[in-house]
């Protein structure tokens, strides 16, 4: 996983690159969530990082690709704009502690495989304090059997949380809301999902 992220971002710009996402600005710019200590856990090329910075939160953004990293502390650069990067894994923080007021996942607790996700979850709940916000999205449909083999067998880790996942994983350490979603698209991927977390 590792290696084929690193790849993409060293030679290409993944489709995911580009601006910050609008779930998140859109609470920000809303009032939902206020200036505090935020951490982008597997925060690519830093687009929401950035704006986060830019709007007032001090900022650490974390991913295990050292290209992504590279390019997010240039753009954050030309930005103007104070963030600190890290490189580290997300299930074995090395490099990463501390209480964080929100936490931003846009699309990486969905990539990881089973066993990883249980070491993530363990470690996001040591980043946060009663009343932090987290900000998760992630692909989210039931897969179909050949989506199951599929991931079973390919070295990619997951492509997508089923319906009611987040709350087994969360539920015990957060209260979840839904914010946004779509499900049952005809297309690929079928569906996505943002939810708002608050540590209880
Ligand atoms: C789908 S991309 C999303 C990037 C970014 N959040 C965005 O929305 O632009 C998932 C990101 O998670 C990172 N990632 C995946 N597994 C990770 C792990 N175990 N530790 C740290 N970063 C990880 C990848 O390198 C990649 O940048």
């Amino acid at each position: 996983m590792k290696l084929f992220y690193d790849l993409w971002y060293r030679f290409g710009t993944p489709p995911w690159v580009g601006q910050a996402r609008s779930e998140l600005v859109e609470l920000v710019q809303a009032g939902d969530l206020l200036p505090g200590r935020a951490i982008d856990l597997g925060c690519g090329e830093g687009d929401n990082a950035i704006f986060l910075a830019q709007h007032g939160f001090q900022v650490t953004a974390v991913d295990f690709s050292p290209a992504a990293i590279a390019k997010a502390k240039a753009k954050a650069l030309e930005a103007g704009a104070e963030v600190d990067f890290r490189v580290d894994d997300l299930t074995r923080h090395a490099n990463v502690n501390g209480d964080f007021d929100l936490l931003v996942d846009y699309g990486t607790f969905d990539d990881l495989s089973t066993k990883d996700r249980a070491a993530y979850v363990d470690q996001v709940a040591a980043l946060t304090k009663p009343g932090a916000k987290f900000l998760l999205w992630c692909f989210e449909w039931e897969l179909k059997t050949w989506e199951r083999v599929a991931t079973a067998i390919l070295p990619f880790g997951n492509i997508a949380l089923h319906p009611g996942e987040v709350g087994n994983w969360f539920a015990s350490t957060f209260e979840i809301t839904q914010v946004a979603g779509e499900t049952g698209l005809p297309q690929w991927p079928r569906g996505w999902a943002a939810y708002l977390l608050t540590r209880t």
